[in-house]
């Protein structure tokens, strides 16, 4: 078996995702407890658990960029949770044949209980905990809630922790654990299942809530060589008063995960009441928030419709507020204190309104007055808060900020999300980021869409002048909300965002200028049908993500309408050749007799070294992984074209044995001479050629040498006599063995098949 070392891991981010919470898959639950189990992807009917299991693993595996050929195996278990006891998940049945511990490429945990579990995931690998060389600066602790997964590293030491003296982990509240493998563990058992197996999909929804501001930095001197010796040689947790108090203080609804970095002793201590420095990707930091339904509804509406002109400043001082002053207030007090922002008075709350849809043209927020001398001062955050429904007007946020927009480096940009309004629904985003208003349709109500803009400031931005309301209104506009007394209560709606995948006709660099250069105002329409089918029927945010994978499948299925299953044995050979199916024709290997006469091989072996004698030897490093002393057949005129045409009956072969279709083409990548010497070269070890399929033909007499031949990964080995042709599948391991005496020489031929 060949182990895929895998470099991905790299890109594993651990990252937090919610799962559709409509679903209890608890309820459901198997009694697998602590037994392992692969996902038989062969099978078309899974049961609930398989479901899950099934679609969170496609869901990581077409985020994280790893491709069928990386993920082989998907592995999973229910899993009782123990506490303080770190470790790191890696193959155990192959440690024992190669003395190394190989991980998965990532793992994930998804919560199936109401307990909020305390996962540590350290910084620490395997080289690290056997030297002990604890001088990481920074440990992630997650808050892990139901219904929450966690795709992470688990080559890195991890465990559930008891952090405080009342955390006491309930066995009876199991996780479930998935492994992503990038080769098939053969010894683990597929899972059949015992429930009855259910032929509808459980519609699974993921929600990002890896926002900046659900992350928490604790600084701490805790986490030294001590802590770490004690928990991970011993099962002990030590941790110091001030930490535990740190922990303590952390809103555990709205925050699901604290980085605890070492804290250098010389630097002052930052508190956790400080504004949080979240380095995090900025592209996540998009929120959704319901208000309660509250009897101020048509009032605020009415004085947002009076709103008009500038953006203006609200003073956070006064102590009676008007009802639109009085909502700003409420939004702003929650927003910046979930932020960890208490110091008012160095925080400035910017807000505007609008009664009807306003025009394509997409922005940033920023500081206007600075912009117009080409400096770009940000907000710390925007929010849009929609008084009505006006679902077929959504509110655009794209990841495109100001030099993406400059140089419009739109290939770059897979992402995009359609926010529609609806009554009570805020959303908080970057402002930093190319965002604004679209339709999706020609007959939109453009008159009727009321909407209420803030964005919160560290620098008070220039020339906005404070809000004055108009006290000669109409409207019962006296000052007449006391500021302490909050009017709004705000929930973040964590399942309120639902992606979907497109494919390149839908995202593209087309869409990024017309909806930012052309201000198309159509540009938006092929949005809705997705949102208009889509399963998730409860959502108000869609978030639109590139998927080449769709085009390809897509591509995949019309090619197997037109050419049968032979599409899937080509992509499994290309692709996903670790796990291959047994009756994949690819596995089959070919031999022909005395396909080229003695005096043939003969003429190409010396020809070939009489080319190598003029020309400065053998060649030894054409092919970089696995080299052979060759020479390639096009550089040696005397053979090359007599060699061609002989290839038409090699093809031929070749077609007729895999039963290729007459429209499909084999291309030569490469054809060359090889020769293994029992002095020099003399064998090739376990290798995959680059190719789809090659070929050799034995050019020497089997009795000029001792041993040699072609000995494949499965046990078969292949002994061809002199003017043979052999043909197998580049994607089998094979070696060439070694000559004990004299020399070999082989025609071989690297060839791919193109549709
Ligand atoms: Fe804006
Ligand atoms: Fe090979």
């Amino acid at each position: 078996m060949s182990v895929v070392i895998n470099s991905s891991r790299k890109n594993i981010d651990d990252s937090l995702y919610i799962l559709n919470n409509d679903n209890a898959l608890s309820l459901v639950l198997p009694e697998i407890a602590d037994t392992s189990y692969r996902l038989n992807t062969q099978v078309s009917n899974y049961d609930p658990l398989e479901q899950y299991v099934s679609q969170i693993a496609k869901f990581h595996s077409s985020r994280l960029n790893l491709s069928n050929n990386k993920t082989s195996c998907v592995e999973f278990s229910i899993v009782t949770p123990t506490v303080n006891q770190c470790n790191i998940i890696y193959d155990h049945h192959n440690y024992e044949k190669i003395n190394k511990k190989n991980s998965p490429i990532c793992s994930i945990i998804a919560s199936l209980s109401d307990y909020t579990h305390k996962f540590l995931l350290t910084d620490i690998n395997h080289q690290q905990y056997k030297y002990k060389h604890f001088d990481q600066s920074q440990n992630k602790l997650f808050l892990f809630k139901k219904h929450m997964h966690l795709v992470f590293d688990s080559s890195k030491y991890h465990g559930f922790i008891g952090a405080l003296s009342h955390d006491n982990i309930d066995t009876r509240n199991p996780y479930l654990l998935i492994n992503l493998w990038s080769y098939p563990l053969d010894n683990i058992p597929y899972y059949s299942s015992q429930n009855v197996a259910s032929d509808c999909d459980v519609p699974m929804k993921f929600t990002d809530i890896n926002s900046p501001t659900a992350t928490r930095i604790i600084e701490t001197s805790c986490l030294n060589y001590n802590f770490f010796d004690r928990l991970l040689y011993n099962s002990e947790l030590i941790l110091d008063d001030e930490l535990m108090k740190n922990i303590s203080a952390v809103n555990s609804y709205s925050t699901h995960r604290i980085i605890m970095k070492i804290k250098n002793e010389s630097e002052p201590i930052v508190s956790t009441r400080d504004s949080p420095e979240v380095t995090s990707d900025k592209k996540d930091n998009i929120n959704t928030w319901n208000i309660d339904e509250h009897i101020y509804q048509d009032k605020l509406i009415q004085e947002t419709n009076q709103f008009d002109g500038n953006t203006v400043l609200l003073d956070l001082t006064k102590n009676n507020y008007t009802l639109l002053e009085k909502f700003v207030y409420d939004t702003a007090i929650f927003h910046l204190s979930r932020l960890n922002i208490h110091d008012m008075e160095h925080h400035y709350v910017e807000f505007w309104c609008k009664s009807k849809f306003d025009t394509h043209a997409l922005h940033v927020d920023c500081d206007e007055s600075l912009k117009m001398k080409g400096e770009y001062e940000y907000p710390l955050l925007s929010c849009v808060t929609y008084l009505n429904d006006v679902p077929g007007c959504p509110t655009i946020i794209t990841n495109v900020d100001m030099d993406c927009y400059k140089y419009k480096e739109f290939e770059s940009q897979t992402e995009l999300i359609l926010s529609l309004p609806v009554h009570n629904k805020q959303i908080t985003f970057d402002g930093s980021f190319f965002h604004g208003g679209t339709t999706l349709d020609d007959n939109q109500p453009m008159d009727e869409r009321y909407i209420i803009a803030i964005n919160f400031w560290k620098t008070k931005p220039n020339d906005v002048e404070y809000y004055k309301p108009n006290t000669d209104n109409v409207l019962d506009n006296r000052s007449q909300f006391v500021r302490d007394n909050r009017i709004i209560n705000l929930r973040e709606d964590i399942t309120d965002i639902c992606s979907i995948n497109v494919c390149n006709d839908t995202i593209n660099y087309n869409l990024f200028n017309d909806i930012l250069y052309n201000k198309k105002s159509d540009a938006c329409y092929r949005f809705n049908k997705f949102i208009k089918t889509t399963t998730c029927n409860k959502s108000h945010t869609f978030k639109f993500i590139l998927d080449n994978s769709i085009k390809e499948d897509k591509k995949h299925a019309d090619l197997k309408a037109k050419y049968g299953g032979i599409m899937d044995d080509i992509r499994d050979i290309q692709y996903n050749d670790t796990n291959l199916k047994y009756n994949n024709r690819f596995l089959q290997r070919f031999s022909f007799p005395k396909i080229y006469s003695a005096d043939m091989c003969r003429y190409i072996i010396n020809e070939s070294e009489k080319y190598a004698t003029h020309n400065g030897g053998w060649t030894t490093s054409r092919h970089s992984a696995y080299p052979t002393t060759d020479l390639p057949v096009d550089k040696i005129p005397s053979i090359f074209g007599i060699i061609l045409e002989t290839l038409k009956t090699i093809m031929k072969r070749i077609s007729i044995s895999y039963e290729l279709h007459n429209d499909m083409t084999i291309d030569v990548k490469d054809l060359f001479v090889v020769k293994y010497s029992h002095d020099a070269q003399n064998h090739l070890e376990m290798h995959k050629d680059g190719s789809t399929i090659s070929f050799n033909i034995l050019l020497n007499e089997s009795c000029e040498f001792e041993g040699g031949g072609t000995k494949f990964d499965d046990g078969l080995t292949h002994h061809s006599q002199q003017g043979d042709l052999f043909i197998h599948s580049s994607r089998i391991d094979h070696s060439g063995l070694p000559i004990t005496k004299g020399i070999r020489y082989l025609l071989v031929g690297f060839l791919d098949i193109t549709i």
